[in-house]
């Protein structure tokens, strides 16, 4: 019995084994943290405010998503049935992926994109099939739309895209969704605030296209872990059934009524990343830097061959900024999420002394 007992181990499935492990960047509280893309400031007051008022109720019963749900829907200009409330986007892709990807069927990916779709993709039996962009990080549509076989059964679209920043038109998506009737066309909004543009019109008359939307980014929630999906009805009814019914809690379902009321601190906050992104983008220019245009609240910089310096630079003068250098296509190149104008005045003193500093260390050599 003791060999048994000390030989015998529970084994992975293969495809659990070959996934490679996710590691979040850690944050500390006395840095600016600029490498992951959320809301730099704060939510609305008014969710502080709801939050005051959470009542042991709340905590003691399980969660019910249905009347959120129904108020997100209208604030969409759709119905219920067409929406479903998740646990962030990530649990969106992974339920959306769970419900769609079966053995020998395609994902289709555009990249360098959101880490995630790969990760979640690779969970399932489905081959990823990676879509790679020019050098200038366009949305590759003309090579996508070459890429769609039979097999296609997903295709990922971060619009606009992480880590590059660039958008594909409604047209092109429109003509994507026509050229694969037979897959999900996924359109991810997580960034749709700074960019404006959405196909979320399109939900009830294109049947193959879902659209997700998060509250981390803009919206300064992604504490509470608040996503969701949008579509027709029939496949929104296939993603309910993978989809857990009590992964949005309680204090998130509570908060998000106030968030999406709140268009007066959102529109303020979303104006104020776009002029401090535009000033940021000024300060990359004279420096210098080579960088990608962009449609969020990010921006990606060409660092080179020093960018694991320039990221441990940038940090010891108090600001974190996220290496891509491992992202397809990015060799060199660093994300940088933009804040508030007065926090990008700090991050253009830090690139500033960094620069320098990487000059000198330079020239020593
Ligand atoms: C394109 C994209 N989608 C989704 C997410 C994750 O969203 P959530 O926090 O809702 O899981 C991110 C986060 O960085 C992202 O860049």
């Amino acid at each position: 019995m003791t060999d048994i007992a000390t030989t015998l181990r529970p084994i992975p499935r293969a495809r659990v084994q070959a996934m490679k492990e996710y590691h979040p960047p850690l944050g500390s509280r006395d840095t600016l943290r600029l490498d992951f893309n959320e809301n730099t400031l704060a939510c609305s007051p008014r969710v502080r405010e709801v939050l005051g008022r959470v009542s042991t109720g709340d905590l003691t019963r399980y969660p019910e998503r249905e009347p959120v749900e129904a108020i997100v829907a209208a604030h969409l200009g759709l119905s219920a049935p067409q929406v479903a409330l998740t646990n962030g986007v990530d649990e969106a892709i992974h339920v959306l992926f769970e419900a769609f990807l079966e053995s020998g069927d395609e994902l289709l990916l555009p990249v360098p994109t959101y880490t995630m779709y790969e990760v979640y993709a690779s969970a399932t039996d489905a081959r990823s099939i990676a879509v790679q962009a020019a050098d200038d990080l366009q949305f590759p549509f003309e090579r996508l739309v070459a890429a769609i076989t039979p097999r296609t059964k997903v295709v990922a679209i971060a619009n606009p895209n992480s880590p590059s920043g660039s958008v594909a038109t409604h047209a092109q998506i429109v003509e994507i969704t026509r050229r694969a009737p037979h897959a999900v066309i996924l359109v991810d909004e997580a960034y749709f605030h700074f960019h404006g543009e959405t196909v979320v019109d399109l939900i009830g008359t294109v049947p193959n296209l879902i659209v997700a939307r998060t509250f981390s980014k803009a919206y300064g929630l992604a504490g509470l872990r608040l996503g969701l999906l949008a579509g027709p009805v029939e496949l929104m009814r296939w993603v309910r059934r993978v989809l857990s019914p009590y992964s949005v809690n309680s204090l998130a379902l509570a908060c998000l009524p106030p968030a999406l009321e709140d268009t007066a601190y959102l529109d303020w906050y979303v104006a104020e990343v776009l002029a401090a992104r535009a000033d940021f983008e000024s300060a990359l220019d004279h420096a210098g830097v080579r960088r990608w245009p962009s449609r969020a609240n990010f921006v990606l910089v060409e660092i080179g061959a020093r960018h694991a310096d320039f990221v441990h630079l940038m940090r010891a003068a108090g600001v974190l900024v996220r290496d891509r250098s491992s992202d397809p296509g990015c060799d060199g190149r660093v994300r940088i999420t933009i804040g508030t104008r007065e926090q990008m005045s700090r991050a253009i003193a830090a690139l500033h002394e960094t620069l320098a500093a990487l000059n000198r260390q330079g020239a020593a050599q």
